[in-house]
């Protein structure tokens, strides 16, 4: 997606060889109108697919997921996180690794907004390692509702995540693949 690749460009900021700020449209304030086109592209790749509910982690996915739901005309919802893993059996509950943060989280999703008929498109900002999308995904699956696929703003392929998890079978879609950050520069794939 060419004005999501122009806006990194502006005012993405190399933090290191692995990570990316992206402060300015991503992760601390939103551009509605790049977000609203973010959201027109994850509504045209999955158009067909019958969806019936995007889903998305807090914090930053909830606008672009927001957007793609808007525009599909289907509700979003955001699965949440939680400092203490909650055992209440009305939830759905995983532990999710972070490399970039280097801790566990907890994300927790009410049984009563994934039912087994729905059609999921799991939307998120970034893909790093993917283990934030593998938690939502075993969430999905254990609601007994089909994931049609993933929709990611950023991919940085050079991270595993996109890969393994395109490699278990399931479809991701990504608006911009970043192949490399080495020596402060963006490389776009
Ligand atoms: P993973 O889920 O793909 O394995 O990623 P990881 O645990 O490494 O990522 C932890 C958090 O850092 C996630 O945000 C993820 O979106 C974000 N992240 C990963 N790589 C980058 C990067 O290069 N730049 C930026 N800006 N963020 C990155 P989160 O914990 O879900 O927080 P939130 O932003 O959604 O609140
Ligand atoms: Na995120
Ligand atoms: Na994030």
């Amino acid at each position: 997606m060419e004005l999501l690749k122009q806006k990194i460009k502006e005012v993405g900021i190399v933090v290191n060889d692995d990570v990316i700020k992206l402060d300015a449209i991503l992760n601390h304030a939103v551009d509605p109108v790049l977000t609203t086109a973010m959201g027109k592209e994850f509504a045209r790749l999955y158009r067909e697919e019958n969806v019936t509910k995007i889903m998305t982690i807090e914090s930053s996915g909830i606008p672009i997921a927001f957007a793609a739901a808007q525009e599909l005309n289907v509700p979003m919802v955001f699965a949440r996180r939680k400092k203490t893993l909650n055992t209440d059996t009305e939830t759905y509950c995983e532990r999710v690794p972070s490399f970039t943060k280097g801790m566990v989280t907890d994300i927790m999703v009410s049984r009563e907004f994934l039912s087994e008929t729905d059609r999921v498109v799991l939307i998120d900002d970034f893909i790093a390692n993917g283990d934030a999308a593998r938690g939502l995904i075993r969430i999905i699956r254990r609601s007994g509702a089909t994931l049609l696929g993933l929709g990611i703003a950023v991919e940085k392929s050079f991270q595993a995540g996109g890969r393994t998890i395109r490699e278990s079978g399931i479809r991701v879609e990504s608006l911009v693949k970043i192949a490399s950050l080495s020596g402060g520069s963006i490389e776009f794939e």
